[in-house]
């Protein structure tokens, strides 16, 4: 059986929604196959070339890489709390195994903390001699604006999460869809496009799996939201911050990849009904080639 007859949307080639009826079972198939081992990957070639690459390539590749390093830490820590508010919420189709879903990706986003943190050591040269002294040495080179979202905004999220003053639908709209489905896509996709020339294979490598498994994690994230019958008020909130979201690379994203990243979140969003079309930002998505 193909991904598509998983699937009852796509949007701009990116799997958005699984159908309803097995969506559960759906998820566990992806994870199955998208096993991946960040600790096989080669980094040597990495390593002999960062040096030899131009200052402001450099500069560029290590704001973005910083900010991974510090992101895909956060969300591997503070995916925590979900799988108990999963259990406690009140979903549309009363399904039972979205706690489980939640444990599948936390696997996920430990596999990427451990990956970019390999990066930081092995191909940055990012001093400290354990994984949080490094981190803390990625922090002097990465955006002050993921900092403050991924440092901030998201622990204030999980603490209110794991105490029940916050709902799924206002933490899965934060962790999801914005900082996976805006953040991390935008840092993304324009790695991707930086490192289409092989400079750095391993890294290339590491990413393309990263993105596959945060594809499916921005599909369960909508289909959670949409299990949990958000607030027009919530949606537009989001569609606010998304905007905001877009720009917290600062000046190593190109404006272009920005817009169409902010424009994306409405995209998904309008695809599966949450939110009316908007013609222009379904123009610019469709335009925009996929990551
Ligand atoms: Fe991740
Ligand atoms: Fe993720």
């Amino acid at each position: 059986m193909t991904d598509q007859h998983f699937w009852e949307r796509t949007v701009g080639g990116h799997f958005v929604l699984p159908k309803r009826s097995f969506w559960p079972d759906f998820f566990s198939q992806v994870v199955a196959r998208s096993q991946w081992n960040p600790e096989a990957i080669d980094f040597n070639p990495d390593a002999r070339a960062w040096s030899e690459l131009p200052a402001e390539r450099r500069r560029r590749l290590m704001t973005i890489l910083a900010g991974f390093r510090v992101g895909e830490d956060a969300v591997s820590e503070h995916i925590r709390p979900f799988a108990d508010a999963a259990r406690e919420a009140t979903l549309a189709s009363q399904e039972s195994l979205m706690a489980w879903v939640f444990f599948l990706q936390r696997r996920d986003e430990d596999r990427h903390a451990r990956f970019f943190d390999r990066v930081a050591a092995e191909v940055l040269g990012l001093p400290g001699d354990t994984p949080a002294e490094r981190r803390e040495a990625a922090k002097a080179h990465a955006p002050a604006g993921v900092i403050e979202l991924f440092e901030g905004r998201l622990p204030e999220t999980a603490t209110e999460l794991a105490a029940g003053r916050t709902g799924l639908a206002e933490g899965v709209s934060l962790y999801h869809l914005l900082l996976e489905g805006v953040v991390f896509f935008a840092g993304q996709h324009a790695l991707l496009e930086d490192l289409a020339d092989g400079a750095l294979p391993g890294v290339r490598y590491g990413l393309e799996r990263v993105q596959l498994d945060e594809r499916w994690h921005v599909g369960f994230g909508l289909r959670c939201l949409i299990e949990c019958q958000p607030s027009r008020e919530l949606l537009d909130e989001l569609l606010a911050r998304a905007e905001d979201a877009s720009e917290a690379w600062g000046d190593v994203l190109p404006a272009s990849t920005r817009e169409h990243i902010a424009d994306l979140c409405h995209h998904r969003l309008a695809a599966v009904g949450l939110v009316e079309p908007h013609v222009a930002a379904e123009q610019a998505v469709r335009r925009a080639p996929a990551a």
